[in-house]
């Protein structure tokens, strides 16, 4: 594991002999020219020769689900796996309207590290809530069965992604975020049992567009209520998963974004 405080020891000239990726004066353009001449494996780039590749067993699930309407039978069914007890918090009614044009809200869109503290109305945490990651109101009726959506979009409308709130200090990696003023950040957590039973391998790539239209909504969901995100790939996987007491193997957290007052 890079120890990231010595960094700046490090350049593309730098040998390092402890990683197997490294075993010849690598750095990635090398590591990339072996890639594509086939001389060494990534499983990323496994993973994208490989995307969209389905097997019967895709097939087989795939309409399974769709053919048994399982996708609304799971949303309508969902208030039940909430657990409630004495931590649980509840948002208040989201009844303002966002009344930022939505060209302005597009203009107002940037990333932001620093922030001024300025205590966020609960309502409007709230409304953040429920804008980027909650229930619209929007009803459709599948079989009979009464189906509802989100203000995103989702593969299969299975929802694979939850959303976790956490007072966070040490989380993230290196120090350009400003954790000691932002109002709050959100992890989120993909949960592999949700879509991989229908879609196998396409489920991750199915998970991580789902993950930017949500990330993208709460980022244009801020800027319209007059407060400024930044999306973060950079955090400590391992120790938010501890924190929240998450196995790492199922659930994991594939990222964050932040939100405050500039
Ligand atoms: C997938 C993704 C990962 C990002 N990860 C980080 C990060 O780890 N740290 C950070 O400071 N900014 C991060 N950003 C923010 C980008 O640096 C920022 O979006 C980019 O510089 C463009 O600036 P803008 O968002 O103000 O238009 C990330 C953005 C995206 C979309």
């Amino acid at each position: 594991m890079i120890e990231y405080e010595k960094k700046g020891f490090f350049n593309i000239h730098t040998l390092l002999n402890k990683d197997s990726a490294n075993i010849s004066n690598s750095d990635n353009n090398h590591v990339y020219s072996q890639l594509i001449s086939g001389n060494c494996s990534s499983p990323m780039f496994s993973y994208l020769l490989n995307m969209n590749k389905q097997n019967l067993n895709d097939y087989k699930s795939i309409m399974f689900y769709n053919e048994s309407n399982l996708a609304s039978l799971i949303n309508e069914a969902r208030e039940m796996e909430e657990l409630i007890d004495g931590s649980t918090v509840f948002l208040s009614k989201a009844n303002k309207k966002i009344k930022m044009h939505f060209s302005k809200t597009l203009e107002q869109r940037h990333s932001t590290r620093s922030f001024v503290f300025e205590n966020m109305d609960f309502s409007i945490f709230s409304n953040i809530m429920h804008f980027s990651f909650g229930i619209s109101s929007r009803k459709l009726n599948f079989n009979d069965v009464q189906s509802t959506t989100r203000y995103y979009s989702s593969g299969g409308g299975l929802y694979p992604l939850n959303i976790d709130k956490v007072d966070a200090k040490s989380f993230f990696i290196g120090d350009n975020i400003d954790t000691q003023n932002m109002n709050f950040c959100v992890f989120f957590e993909y949960s592999i049992n949700r879509n991989y039973v229908k879609y196998g391998e396409l489920s991750l790539l199915n998970t991580f567009v789902e993950l930017g239209g949500m990330s993208h909504n709460f980022d244009l969901v801020c800027h319209s209520m007059h407060y400024s995100t930044c999306p973060i790939a950079g955090f400590n996987k391992s120790s938010v998963e501890k924190f929240l007491f998450l196995d790492g193997i199922n659930d994991h957290i594939v990222f964050t974004n932040i939100c405050g007052k500039e």
